[in-house]
């Protein structure tokens, strides 16, 4: 027997609605608002610097960090992971934005988990690669730094 539109109308909205339960439940509001609306997602092409790291899981994160008056001016993240993987790419690169390297040296997993309120406790090192990920590109931004100012040293000279 075929079903008619409003028939398959209705299943795919039935459908949807489990997911969005789903991911509410396992996520919180603000987890499952930021999945619906993702932010800070994307490679970016005119970073200062960028880390990219693959985790014991397999999944890849990168972060990309752009500097402006010696604090994070923009931040994004790009991951092969899962859905918990990029909640927590974007909340790391949420928290370094506006913040000196300093201040993002600070940032950890728990940072990332506190921001989402609710999360899995099985995905958690989810937030632990995203942290390691920040940090990773905050370490490469230093680097980049130093061996910029030893170059004017050895021009100035
Ligand atoms: Fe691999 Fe989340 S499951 S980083």
């Amino acid at each position: 027997m075929a079903i008619d539109d409003d028939e398959f109308e209705a299943a795919v909205a039935k459908i949807q609605q489990e997911v969005f339960s789903d991911v509410r439940r396992a996520f919180g509001d603000v987890g499952f608002e930021r999945w619906r609306k993702t932010r800070y997602h994307g490679r970016m092409h005119d970073a200062d610097s960028f880390a990219r790291i693959r985790g014991a899981c397999g999944d890849t994160m990168e972060i990309y960090l752009k500097f402006r008056d010696g604090v994070v001016q923009k931040a994004t993240y790009f991951t092969d992971g899962c859905g918990s993987s990029a909640l927590c790419g974007s909340f790391a690169a949420e928290l370094a934005m506006g913040r000196n390297p300093d201040e993002v040296c600070r940032i950890t997993g728990a940072d990332v988990l506190k921001e989402l309120g609710t999360f899995p406790k099985e995905e958690e090192h989810c937030a632990a690669l995203a942290a390691e990920t920040l940090q990773e590109a905050l370490h490469q931004y230093m680097l980049n730094q130093t061996e910029r100012r030893s170059r004017e040293a050895v021009k100035g000279s």
